[in-house]
């Protein structure tokens, strides 16, 4: 299939190129596109046609539900019924990097929330996006727009890595300001439970709600009898070509026991990635090093963290070591997702 890609600058409108993306939309087609948290795949959220081609696209497993992105508060079409706390969620955090599950109503194909009688719906901020829902008039199912297990793609030359050649359109704007997926907040429950951490924090949720807390299944490694809620979260993910380990504890051991690591791999004849920080990068005297950013700015590590993971996917490194965050604030989305790239593979110093 021939994709056409239209890509804006600094995520100034094209509404020529909208246009007809949400014309391919609304006839039942694919469309990857530009959002604050990762690039999307959309597809009409009520066309189980059209959903379906967004799982072949992405090699997705058919038990993984789809995320609904609308482009007003108005959702009550979707859902059979908004409790009290997500109005207040909604009031606050929308539009913006958080998504709230609820009831489906009758309209949301099966296919959309993969068998589930619930529904994850999402008002994303970026101006793209919104105007892209707006102009198909219909609601947009969109996962991140990578291969299933790949990191998803914060830039929109990762989309075409991908996609290319299997989706009839992408639309670039400006690289994703958030870098992680987002919160996802289940309100068919009270308390309500975070099933996935994002930039709208734990803390944030708790000035609405203060029993809200995360599904306990989320930060740790998967076990018998802990499932995560929300499906997606039980995969292999996110995960970088090489195997990826953390080095975890006081960041002087950590330097420390990265060193002599990476000095082991390279007798050994490998190649090895380091994530670093700022703060550490110096500290590092052989090896492939990429910094995240600053410690003090843990928004910024958040923003290029999948794509730290993606070069090293391009330097064909053998074996990535990563230094790792306090979980706090934003800090835990980033450990969440540093956490599953790794498979758990995490070294205490
Ligand atoms: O930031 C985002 O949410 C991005 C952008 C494109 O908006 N989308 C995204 O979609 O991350 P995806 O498909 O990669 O992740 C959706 C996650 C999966 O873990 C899925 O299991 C969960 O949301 N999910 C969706 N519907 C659900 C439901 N009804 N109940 C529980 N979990 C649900
Ligand atoms: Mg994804």
């Amino acid at each position: 299939m021939d994709t056409k890609i239209s890509i804006m600058e600094e995520n100034q409108i094209d509404y020529e190129a909208v246009k007809e993306a949400a014309k391919v939309i609304k006839d039942g087609g694919l469309v990857a596109f530009p959002t604050e948290t990762v690039y999307g795949l959309g597809a009409n959220a009520l066309d189980a046609n059209a959903v379906k081609k967004i799982f072949e696209a992405k090699g997705r497993p058919q038990d993984n539900p789809l995320i609904i992105h609308v482009s007003s508060k108005d959702i009550k079409e979707l859902v059979k019924d908004v409790p009290e706390v997500a109005e207040s969620i909604m009031e606050r955090f929308w539009p913006g990097p958080l998504t709230l599950i609820f009831e489906k109503s009758d309209i949301v194909p099966e296919r959309t929330s993969a068998g589930l009688k619930t529904v994850g719906i999402r008002m994303p901020s970026n101006p793209i996006a919104r105007e892209l829902i707006k102009t198909s008039k219909v609601p947009i199912a969109a996962p991140s727009a990578n291969i299933s297990g790949r990191p998803s793609p914060t830039e929109v030359s990762r989309c075409i890595e991908d996609l290319n050649g299997k989706i009839e359109y992408i639309l670039g704007g400006e690289c994703s300001e958030v870098g992680v997926e987002s919160t996802i907040v289940d309100c068919t429950v009270d308390p309500p439970c975070i099933l996935r951490p994002g930039a709208i924090t734990l803390e944030m949720l708790k000035a609405i709600d203060e029993r809200i807390y995360i599904d306990p299944a989320v930060m740790e490694k998967p076990k018998k009898g802990l499932k995560p809620k929300a499906p997606g979260m039980k995969y292999r993910h996110y995960a970088p070509k090489a195997p990826l380990k953390i080095i975890d504890g006081d960041i002087k051991k950590t330097i420390a026991k990265i060193n002599e690591m990476v000095q082991n791999y390279i007798d050994g004849g490998k190649k090895v990635g380091i994530i670093a920080t700022d703060e550490t990068f110096e500290f590092y005297p052989q090896g492939e090093i990429i910094s995240l950013g600053s410690r003090n700015n843990l928004e910024d590590v958040a923003k290029n963290l999948f794509e730290v993971l993606r070069i090293f996917d391009d330097k064909a490194v053998d074996i990535i070591l990563s230094e790792s965050f306090e979980e706090k604030g934003i800090g835990i989305a980033i450990m969440n997702r540093l956490k599953k790239s790794a498979g758990f593979d995490i070294i205490k110093v």
